[in-house]
């Protein structure tokens, strides 16, 4: 670089190296910058460990475990229908969900009785606050498990659920801790990535519905609809899901109007099998697999539902 070294004269009559002035203010900047991140950084990192770090207490709910083949089965649907199995595994033993760089790595708990397993260390009133409060039997919040979806779900459901994961197979697999990465800290600091911990956003007071007769009504399928909020949002409108990598589409707006191009029988086929009406698939993460294990009477009753938004 050519070096500038003319010389300037100050209100004082003193003459000023300009070149040294120059490198005095770019050095103050930066370190003046780098104090800046580094004090952003630290209140992200006290700010999101201190909600992390929170101790829920959740008043204990006891509710009745079925025992029968057909609870049991009924059960397992719902562990694929609504989604458990993508994040715990089809053989309940855990899977990562989310591996994404600054956001972090997530990984659904091993679920069974296996040594490690949830199954094997928690009784039902530990299942129920993980399931429907997101709470660990610590009384932290459980990291991304989406329990703001489940936390309405009915004492019937919830114990078909502990019911088949009880029933499945051990697996011997220590569940790795969550990694949350840096970028998933400010993201959860600015309110952008909520789902962090679901215990948050849940009303641990409120009562959860004892059972919901399956009806093709549009009560069921609010009941229902509260599986598809976690990605189409809690008005289901649609847009970016939070904290997903860049390259999943944002879910689309699934209310009434945006319903039009499909009647109810179009409707059920495509929830099942993942193609719209006019044969375009519906990308993922929408998570038509499991969905195809839905019965008719919930997609029906969804379809009423979302068609009175
Ligand atoms: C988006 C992914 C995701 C989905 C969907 C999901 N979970 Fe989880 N779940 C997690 C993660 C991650 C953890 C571990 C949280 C932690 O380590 O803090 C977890 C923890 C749990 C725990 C507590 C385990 C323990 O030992 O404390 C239970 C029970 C559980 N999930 C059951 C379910 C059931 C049942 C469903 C479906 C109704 C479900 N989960 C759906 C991600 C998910
Ligand atoms: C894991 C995230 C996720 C969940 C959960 C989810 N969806 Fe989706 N859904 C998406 C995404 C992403 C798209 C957009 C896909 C695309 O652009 O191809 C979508 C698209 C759709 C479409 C197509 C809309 C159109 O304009 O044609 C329908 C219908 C739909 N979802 C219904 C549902 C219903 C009903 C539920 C709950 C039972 C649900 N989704 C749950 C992610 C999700």
């Amino acid at each position: 670089m050519r070096r500038i070294s003319e010389r300037s004269v100050d209100g004082t009559g003193k003459a000023v190296d300009c070149t040294r002035l120059m490198k005095k203010f770019v050095k103050r900047t930066l370190i003046f910058l780098v104090l800046m991140i580094a004090v952003i950084a630290g209140f992200v990192f006290f700010k999101s460990r201190s909600r992390l770090g929170k101790t829920y207490t959740v008043a204990e709910h006891r509710i009745v475990v079925p025992q029968s083949a057909a609870a049991i089965a009924e059960g397992k649907r719902l562990y694929i229908s609504r989604g458990c199995i993508d994040c715990h595994g089809a053989d309940l033993s855990g899977a990562t969900f989310l591996d994404a760089g600054p956001i972090g790595r997530y990984t659904g708990s091993n679920l069974t009785k296996g040594k490690g397993g949830s199954a094997a260390r928690l009784n039902d009133v530990e299942f129920e606050r993980a399931l429907r409060h997101g709470v660990s039997k610590n009384g932290k919040p459980l990291v991304f498990m989406p329990s703001v979806d489940f936390a309405g779900m009915s004492d019937e459901d919830t114990g078909r659920l502990i019911a088949y994961i009880r029933s499945a197979p051990p697996v011997d697999k220590v569940s790795p801790r969550q990694k949350i990465g840096p970028l998933a800290r400010v993201l959860y600091v600015a309110g952008k990535m909520p789902l962090l911990t679901s215990a948050e956003m849940i009303d641990h007071n409120a009562q959860s519905p004892a059972k919901v007769d399956p009806t093709v009504s549009a009560d069921y399928g609010k009941y229902i609809a509260q599986t598809c909020t976690g990605c189409h949002g809690t008005n289901l409108a649609g847009g970016p899901i939070p904290g997903a990598p860049p390259e999943w589409p944002p879910a689309q707006d699934i209310r009434g109007k945006a319903l039009s191009k499909y009647n109810e029988a179009q409707f059920i086929q495509s929830i099942k099998t993942g193609k719209r009406p006019d044969g375009s698939e519906i990308r993922f993460p929408m998570p038509w697999k499991n969905f195809s294990q839905m019965t008719d009477t919930e997609i029906k009753a969804l379809y009423l539902y979302l068609k009175t938004l």
